[in-house]
């Protein structure tokens, strides 16, 4: 507490509770081991731990060293800087060789889908207890490499739903209005004043399917510009405004004007827009799609604007998705591509639906948040690849209180051995939870003092199904 009062005032102080549920991974070697030590702590601050424990308690957070790639966001370089840890932030990738040789050294790494995280680089990786993925998507994670290690892996997937209607509002109205087309012509000079088959989205209705995060925010957005809204999806859900759920695809086909996909990936969701889906929606109906590739058959697709049941479709997924950018929208990415391209009324965009400066924003904040409650608290709410435990936080009032996180794997008797290292102290609070092959106990046990946590700390280590043992006092 003397150094709460001597380095802070009192306005910081709430801040600084937060940080002082510090992190180690290794009291041993904070508190008596500094040769040992794998924080990267300068001899100077190790001696000072050794000398004087508590005092450094709130400054813990200084040893955290975290590697940003791939130029992430403002938001969440500051949200992890304004902890005190060590950032070092680098705008691109990092070539195999040389992210191995900085990965060794880092407790936490951001990332979006650039960098390759596999077993052959996380190997390497021996200080690392979580990664940020800075993105939707983490295949370019090796997940259960990560989760076997006790390697926590976060990501944003929700972060940019609203981006992802506009667009699609956006797109409505542009299929309605034939937009590209007349756009087009005029960038090769042709004046094309039409409004045969060009109309107006007021009380037209729009289809969704797949109500989630985005699936309900392009509900709201399409009401306000009056449109009637109907959804079908697998789950039954609770409709915005004066939406309605419909009980089957086929209702919903035949119900709309404009349908719009926003379902995930899943076998079943494969193909779900194909010819016979066609051939119920309405003659002269449009249909959108910035889900995923996998969802609309594409063929089927230009098969029906052909006829002209179809009269306009966007784009913004395909089945096979460049790595970069580039002149790659060719039938050697996928053979329709020349085809598809030839057809009026179809707009088609690189996979932008949440390619946002805010959604960007959004991101940084999420996964800088998840972060820092991972590294401070131990909380996976959110983690993609460890079962998601969390128990309230520690207060000041509680000086004496230790969190024990303990990351093993799924087997018979982990527990009993566990709670018969922690018998002896009071549990506060405890929760286990597990995920295939791996399980997060976490429990705040009250007044230990530094040698205790230390034994703690061993024993857990010693146990055999250990993967990874943190203790945050
Ligand atoms: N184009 C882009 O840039 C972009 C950006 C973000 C998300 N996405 C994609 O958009 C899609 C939707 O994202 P979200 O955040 O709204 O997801 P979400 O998980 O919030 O919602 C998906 C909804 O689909 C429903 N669903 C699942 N299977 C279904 C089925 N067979 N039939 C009907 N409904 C089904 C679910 O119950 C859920 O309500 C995802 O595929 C996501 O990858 C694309």
């Amino acid at each position: 507490m003397a150094a709460f009062s001597k380095d802070i005032n009192q306005g910081e102080l709430s801040h600084h509770l937060a940080r002082s549920l510090g992190f180690s991974t290794s009291p041993t070697a904070t508190f008596h081991s500094p040769s040992s030590s794998n924080y990267g702590v300068s001899a100077a601050s190790r001696t000072a731990a050794s000398a004087a424990a508590k005092h450094l308690k709130p400054f813990a957070t200084e040893d955290i060293k975290i590697l940003l790639l791939e130029n992430i966001n403002q938001t969440g370089r500051d949200i992890l800087a304004e902890q005190g840890y060590q950032v070092e932030s680098l705008k691109t990738s990092l070539p195999e060789d040389e992210l191995i040789e900085k990965i060794r050294d880092v407790h936490v790494i951001g990332i979006r889908s650039k960098t390759k995280l596999t077993a052959r680089v996380l190997k390497e990786a021996r200080n690392l207890i979580v990664i940020g993925c800075f993105c939707i998507g983490t295949n370019q994670v090796d997940l259960q490499y990560a989760a076997d290690h006790g390697i926590a892996v976060f990501n944003s997937p929700f972060s940019n739903s609203r981006s992802v209607a506009e667009l699609v509002i956006g797109e409505i109205i542009a299929l309605a209005r034939q937009l590209g087309d007349r756009s087009n012509e005029m960038h090769n000079g042709t004046w094309n004043k039409v409004s045969s088959k060009c109309w107006e989205i007021r009380g037209k209705t729009l289809g969704i399917i797949g109500y989630g995060h985005i699936g309900s925010q392009l509900s709201v957005l399409a009401e306000a510009m009056g449109m009637s809204v109907i959804y079908y999806d697998v789950v039954n859900l609770m409709a915005m405004g004066t939406a309605r759920q419909v009980p089957t695809l086929e209702a919903l086909l035949r119900g709309s004007d404009f349908v719009s996909l926003h379902v995930p990936e899943l076998p079943e969701t494969r193909n779900m827009i194909g010819q016979q889906q066609f051939e119920q929606m309405k003659h002269g109906s449009y249909l959108i799609n910035a889900s995923r590739g996998s969802v609309v058959d594409i063929p089927a697709l230009i098969q029906a604007m052909r006829t002209g049941k179809i009269a306009g479709a966007a784009l913004d997924v395909y089945p096979n998705e460049p790595a970069g950018n580039g002149d790659y929208f060719t039938d050697d990415l996928n053979p329709w591509c020349t085809e598809l391209r030839s057809l009026k009324n179809v707009i088609l965009t690189p996979h932008i639906g949440g390619s946002t400066e805010e959604a960007q924003r959004a991101i940084g904040i999420e996964v800088g948040q998840a972060l820092v409650r991972y590294v401070n608290e131990g909380t996976t709410l959110g983690a993609v690849n460890l079962p998601e435990v969390n128990l309230r936080s520690l207060t000041m009032d509680q000086p004496n209180h230790a969190r024990v996180i303990f990351i093993h794997q799924n087997i018979p008797g982990v527990l009993r051995k566990v709670n018969e290292i922690l018998a002896d102290h009071n549990v506060d609070k405890q929760m286990t939870d597990s995920r295939g092959d791996v399980a997060y106990l976490m429990a705040d046990i009250s007044d230990v003092d530094t040698a205790t946590i230390k034994d703690l700390y061993e024993r857990l280590e010693s146990l055999s199904s250990r993967i990874m043992t943190r203790i945050l006092y």
